[in-house]
């Protein structure tokens, strides 16, 4: 495969597509079946099965797990044809694994390609983020500003009284303090039950999703993720690994994973452009319908998808609505 000077490969952009496409059929098939882990093992299978077909010599820096953890699409594991351009992959075969056993809205399977060294190895951990879509000035959100002063300038931005803003937020109890201080502040919020890609996507069109910012704690693989989108978009983020609010593992297990990964200064804030930098392709298809996606239509032996895919370099964005055939003589029945 040529490398465009450069940059990733731009045939890659569609090339990515297929490898998205193929997990959210394999994911949906299981939709509203109760079965977390089986849908999730189906995408990963999809979309390991697919990617060993792309001409790239890849290496997984946000996947399933450790080595020791997953079978598959573990952290540090070689994907592709091992000819190509060297690329770091992100990858979240089903995101949203409860939503899809619920088949409710916003599951996704979504990967992330840079150029090697261009995403943030982050362990898998909670990460406190905020997010705001494109065209407002900078310094507007911080992790350590307080939340109205964030909401209160925002609204001046957007030039809206700050009732008019708002906020989407994990609906977990860790965020009790949270939300009261934003519904304090008067603003609005979104609470949803899981699926933070797609929350800090959709602040990068208020006028369609009705949500000016992402704030709280979520994973913060997910949160390179979401990163990585809005680079390709335009908007401003900040991530901070929050090993504290794990509750199930001490918290020197988690500095020491974390150092591990490379990264000495767990309390270090990154931007946007620290979780995803230079060239950076995203690709997300719906497995369930929600408001960034429909999901897989199954017809018989057809299936339809819609896939977004873009790219930060040209700042293309594609909306990719895709009938597959014969699923079965694909191998994707
Ligand atoms: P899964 O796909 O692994 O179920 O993750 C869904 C999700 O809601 C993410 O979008 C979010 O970042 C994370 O879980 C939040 O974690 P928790 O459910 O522990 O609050």
């Amino acid at each position: 495969m040529a490398i465009v000077k450069g940059g990733l490969d731009r045939v890659l952009v569609l090339e990515i597509t297929r490898v998205t496409e193929a997990a959210a059929i394999a994911a949906a098939r299981l939709r509203g079946q109760g079965n977390n882990k089986g849908a999730d093992k189906a995408a990963v299978d999809a979309m390991r099965r697919e990617l060993g077909k792309l001409a790239i010599r890849g290496k997984v820096v946000i996947g399933e797990g450790e080595m020791d953890e997953a079978p598959m699409l573990y952290i540090g594991e070689e994907v592709g044809t091992g000819e190509g351009p060297r690329v770091d992959i992100a990858v979240d075969p089903l995101e949203g694994t409860t939503i899809c056993a619920k088949d409710m809205p916003n599951a996704l399977a979504v990967i992330a390609i840079s150029e090697a060294g261009g995403l943030l190895n982050a362990p898998d951990m909670y990460m406190d983020k905020i997010a705001i879509g494109p065209g407002y000035p900078e310094g507007i959100i911080d992790l350590d500003r307080p939340v109205q002063d964030i909401l209160s300038d925002l609204a001046k931005a957007k030039g809206c009284p700050v009732r008019e803003i708002t906020a989407c937020i994990l609906d977990r109890p860790r965020h009790q303090e949270l939300i009261e201080a934003v519904r304090k502040a008067g603003a609005g919020i979104r609470l949803i039950p899981d699926g933070d890609i797609a929350g800090v996507i959709w602040t990068t069109d208020p006028t369609q999703t009705g949500i000016d910012i992402y704030l709280g704690s979520g994973g913060a693989p997910e949160g390179v993720l979401a990163a990585a989108a809005l680079r390709c978009i335009g908007g401003q983020m900040q991530g901070r690994l929050s090993p504290e609010r794990h509750d199930s593992k001490e918290r020197p297990e988690l500095i020491a994973r974390a150092a591990k990964m490379g990264i000495p200064d767990i309390r270090r804030k990154y931007s946007m452009a620290d979780m995803a930098a230079d060239d950076v392709i995203f690709s997300a298809t719906g497995v369930t319908s929600g408001s960034l996606l429909e999901g897989v239509r199954f017809h018989g032996d057809f299936a339809e998808t819609e896939t977004v895919v873009m790219r930060s370099k040209t700042g293309t964005v594609r909306r990719i609505k895709t009938t597959f055939r014969d699923l079965d003589i694909k191998g994707w029945g």
